[in-house]
C-alpha cells in the first residue's frame, strides 16, 4: 500500500514540474515577442527624418523604393552597400555633388542646397530598406 502512494506521490511531483515549465516558456515567448516590436517601432520613428527629406526634395522623381525609374530603387541601393560611416558620408556626398558611374552613365543632378547632415539622413533611410 505504502508504495502505491510513493508512486502516486512522484507522479504528481513530476506533474507539477512539467506544468511549471510549460508555463516558464510561454512567459519567455510573450517578453521576446513585445521587446521585438518594442525596437522595431523605435527603427520607424529614427527613418522618417530621412524619408521626410526625401520627400520634400526632388528625389522620388528619380527614385522609386522598389523600382528603377532614371536612378536605381532605393532597395538595390541598399542591397549593394553595407552601412558605415564612410559609405554614408561617400553616399551623402555624391548625392550633394550628383555623378554617375556606379549604376550606368546617366547623372545624378547635384543637390548644393542640401547640408551633408540631411544627406546623411536620407542615405541611412535609403540603407534601411535592405532587403
Ligand atoms: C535627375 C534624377 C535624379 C534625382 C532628382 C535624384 N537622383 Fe539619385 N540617382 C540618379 C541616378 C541616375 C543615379 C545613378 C548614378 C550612378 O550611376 O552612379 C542615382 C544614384 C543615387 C544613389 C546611389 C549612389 C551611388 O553611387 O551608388 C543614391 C543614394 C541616390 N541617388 C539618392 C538620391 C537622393 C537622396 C536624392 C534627392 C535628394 C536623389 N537621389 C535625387 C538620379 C537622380
Amino acid at each position: 500500500m505504502k508504495r502505491i502512494f510513493i508512486i502516486l506521490g512522484l507522479a504528481l511531483a513530476f506533474a507539477a514540474c512539467n506544468g511549471n515549465k510549460s508555463n516558464n516558456s510561454t512567459d519567455t515567448t510573450t517578453t521576446t515577442t513585445t521587446t521585438t516590436s518594442a525596437s522595431s517601432s523605435t527603427t520607424t520613428v529614427k527613418d522618417t527624418v530621412g524619408k521626410a527629406l526625401i520627400a520634400k526634395n526632388d528625389c522620388l522623381t528619380c527614385h522609386k523604393l522598389d523600382q528603377k525609374i532614371v536612378g536605381p530603387a532605393y532597395q538595390d541601393v541598399a542591397n549593394k552597400y553595407t552601412a558605415s560611416a564612410d559609405v554614408i558620408d561617400t553616399l551623402a556626398n555624391k548625392v550633394i555633388k550628383g555623378g554617375s558611374g556606379n549604376w550606368g552613365s546617366v547623372p545624378m543632378s547635384a543637390h548644393p542646397d542640401l547640408s551633408m547632415d540631411d544627406a546623411r539622413e536620407m542615405i541611412k533611410y535609403i540603407l534601411s530598406l535592405k532587403k
